[in-house]
């Protein structure tokens, strides 16, 4: 279709129509020119498509659909291909149920564990949070059907998040907050962005011109249509010129008769109308014109897909003598309401009417399984009745599996936690099966992390996160040892809520959240601080186990322009066939910015079985080494020293390398007679011109030969110690302890270093 010609014949009236939507979840048709309507639906891990009356926030009915593991939950999995088939599956639902768009992924950085959506976000980490995306988009919409990644951007948290403005310097939002935007636009295009509520830096995403137009699409390359999150409009003039094309859901009219007059008055040029309305209509075509209805959807094959991805990405967090896997043979006890129906998605507007749901208890038919309620989810309690039965039953069974986490009302779209414990009633549960059976196991649904008073009590703790609609058949098969659990952390679990470094700052003042802790985020945090955590980033244990041995580099030293290979070998050296999550770190050894020890820049999964050993290569550009300079506004690397570390989590690093980076870029100089003495002497081009000045005015800087003095005092002050002394002084300082220095001479040699 040629959308240009198209939006030529159209008044602009209808224009300025077409940049809102018909209803909750339609694009506008224009019926006199033959453009119909088309529909867009929530996402991410599933279809929330409403037939009937519109929410956003998941309350009215959708459709019967599959509910896949959330991004709590796939993220673990450190498996971009799994979300690549999610992506695909989602897509042929797409195309069955004539979706055009699906409003995922959301990849917002968990920046607190508070947040009420991090169930529906991937990760502490950028890097991670891109690759699990891309992935998903490519997946999504290799069935020609769009994805709209969302909520762009710096949407961490959901407390006043209408309002407020995350206000953040250049530097934390280019390198934590952007990067898993970055990448998918760059490697996926997603047909849609859908920008967030929120303001960064006091202008709201809506109307951001630096966001929507100069990163997002003259920076990153972006080529579809930006959509606003439902309500998310404040000034729709302001937003159209600064590159919001589709306001939803509708405006009732007020807002498109505003583009109106705003044309008709000058205020606005007519050509940024019409390049949102094209932008719009070529996905609306690309989608029509690739429609494919007669898609099958089964629904119970993408069951079956949905327990092997919650399998998949199942993390076990701890396995004290080998307790797991369970032997089918003995009696087990399933303690806890969740055992019967878990806890497997959020609330809000990701929330799926899934088609159906397996708890632990009915997959373990068959089994020699007993259950006991333990507490009521509904009640968010546990009568002595339930402790009662819950402790006969541990007693009675070789093991005891209690199944916890957060109930509904815990975490959700909409509101944030204000606390990272578990009900009480379920701490005080797990504590009394523990004290009756020494083998016990704690199987958790929850978004986020969890604080674990009872952790040393337990033998093991299988994390199954919000696992989707099949989790319970996932975790009975982790449980009894049919699928070695491979999952891994996309996050750190803090010991304690206060020791997360949004801590002190989140959820911000008013309508004002700073991002103080700015880049340290996560375990960047931990790391740097050399923190206990309860359980690190990437950690996640098997029923088998992994040797890491052979880290080698394609070179010793390489540019910042060129490609370093790195390659790592993996062996499982127990007795299961099992999958390895490698990961690589690189840190900055010695920096003049302030940087994290260590940043995840690549992972692998493999599986192996018992003996087999596969060498894993990775390869690691100029963005791997790379800090946002804010003084050149982009990526730089400072020449020197880069630490490589491979191994199985962000805490269990067994292999280290070095490899020396020389930048090819240099940084502006303006040196003035302010800067300081060792800042001009650590830049190589402007030491040699400084000493060289030195050796006139100072006879310290001389050769030695020529100082004169005698012997005692040249040991005495050696050049080192002149330097040391002289180092934190500003030029300015250092001349005027020598004679000499004219004004012209210093003009002169500042000329020169500048130069
Ligand atoms: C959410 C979006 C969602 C939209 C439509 C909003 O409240 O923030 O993630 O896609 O509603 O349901």
């Amino acid at each position: 279709m040629d959308v240009k010609a198209l939006v030529s014949q159209m008044t602009l009236e209808e224009k300025a129509g077409l940049c809102s939507g018909d209803d909750f979840w339609h694009t506008k048709a224009v019926e006199r020119l033959g453009i119909p309507r088309t529909m867009v639906s929530d996402g991410p891990h599933g279809l929330r498509k409403q037939d009937e009356e519109g929410d956003h926030l998941g309350i009215n009915d959708s459709i019967k659909a599959v509910c896949y593991p959330t991004a709590s939950a796939t993220a673990a999995s450190f498996d971009p291909e799994m979300l690549r088939t999610m992506g695909e599956a989602i897509g042929d639902s797409c195309q069955h149920e004539k979706l055009s768009v699906v409003l995922g992924p959301a990849v917002n950085i968990k920046r607190s564990p508070l947040c009420g959506r991090n169930f529906e976000y991937f990760s502490e980490d950028p890097y991670l949070a891109g690759r699990m995306a891309t992935a998903m988009i490519q997946g999504v919409q290799s069935r020609n059907v769009g994805t709209s990644i969302k909520h762009f951007a710096m949407n961490s948290q959901e407390h006043r998040r209408m309002s407020s403005s995350s206000d953040a310097d250049e530097r934390t939002i280019r390198e934590i907050y952007f990067p898993a935007f970055e990448m998918a636009v760059r490697e996926a295009q997603p047909w849609t962005v859908m920008c967030s509520y929120n303001r960064i830096n006091g202008v709201y995403a809506s109307e951001n011109p630096w966001l929507l137009t100069e990163v997002l699409r003259k920076e990153w390359g972006f080529e579809g249509y930006v959509m606003s999150d439902w309500g998310a409009v404040s000034d729709r003039v302001a937003g159209v010129a600064a590159g919001l094309d589709l306001e939803m859901p509708a405006s009732g009219g007020v807002n498109d008769r505003k583009i109106v007059e705003a044309v008709r008055a000058g205020k606005l040029d007519e050509k940024l109308v019409d390049q949102a309305c094209e932008r719009i209509l070529a996905i609306v075509y690309r989608y029509l014109e690739n429609a494919k209805p007669e898609t099958p959807w089964d629904k119970d094959a993408q069951h079956a897909q949905a327990a092997d991805m919650a399998a998949e990405c199942m993390v076990l967090l701890k396995n004290e003598d080998a307790l797991l896997p369970l032997d089918k043979e003995d009696e087990i006890a399933f303690i806890g309401e969740f055992a019967e129906k878990p806890r497997f998605q959020g609330g809000g507007s990701s929330h799926i009417n899934a088609f159906k749901t397996t708890g632990a208890l009915e997959a373990a038919k068959g089994l020699k399984v007993t259950y006991a309620r333990g507490y009521s989810v509904e009640k968010d309690e546990a009568s002595d009745m339930d402790i009662a039965e819950a402790v006969t039953a541990a007693k009675k069974a070789k093991t005891a599996v209690v199944f916890a986490g957060l109930p509904d009302s815990y975490e959700s779209e909409g509101y944030d936690r204000t606390h990272m414990r578990m009900p009480a009633c379920q701490n005080k549960l797990i504590e009394a099966v523990a004290e009756a059976n020494p083998n016990t196991v704690v199987v958790l649904h929850n978004g986020a992390p969890v604080e674990m008073p009872w952790i040393g009590k337990v033998k093991a703790v299988l994390e199954a996160y919000l696992g989707g609609q099949a989790v319970g058949e996932a975790a009975v098969r982790v449980l009894f040892g049919d699928v070695n659990p491979c999952g891994h952390l996309p996050e750190t679990f803090p010991l304690k809520l206060e020791d997360n470094p949004s801590y002190l700052f989140y959820s911000g003042e008013g309508n004002t959240a700073e991002y103080r802790e700015g880049i340290f985020v996560g375990y960047r945090y931990y790391d740097k601080k050399n923190m206990d955590v309860l359980f690190p980033f990437g950690h996640g244990l098997s029923y088998t186990t992994f040797e890491y041995s052979g880290l080698k580099l394609s070179a010793e030293k390489i540019r910042d322009t060129e490609t370093l290979t790195v390659s790592v070998t993996v062996k499982n050296t127990g007795s299961h066939a099992g999958k390895a999550v490698i990961q690589l770190y690189v840190g900055d050894r010695e920096s003049t910015p302030i940087r994290p020890v260590r940043e995840l820049k690549g992972f692998a999964k493999t599986a192996l079985q018992p003996g087999e050993s596969r060498e894993v290569a990775f390869i690691l550009d100029k963005r791997a080494f790379a800090y946002w300079n804010q003084e050149i506004h982009d990526w730089h690397v400072e020449t020197g020293v880069f630490t490589i570390e491979a191994g199985a989590s962000s805490r269990d690093l067994p292999l280290r390398a070095e490899v020396t980076v020389e930048s090819t870029a240099e940084l502006p100089r303006h040196y003035t007679l302010d800067s300081i003495f060792m800042d001009v002497m650590a830049d190589p081009k402007a030491a040699p011109v400084i000493r060289d000045y030195m050796k006139k005015i100072m006879k310290t800087f001389a050769p030695e030969e020529e100082q004169g003095g005698t012997e005692a005092a040249k040991e005495a002050i050696t050049e080192e110690m002149n330097m040391a002394m002289m180092q934190y002084m500003p030029l300015r300082g250092v001349f005027s302890f020598s004679d000499g220095v004219s004004a012209e001479d210093a003009e002169e040699m500042l000329k020169k270093l500048n130069n």
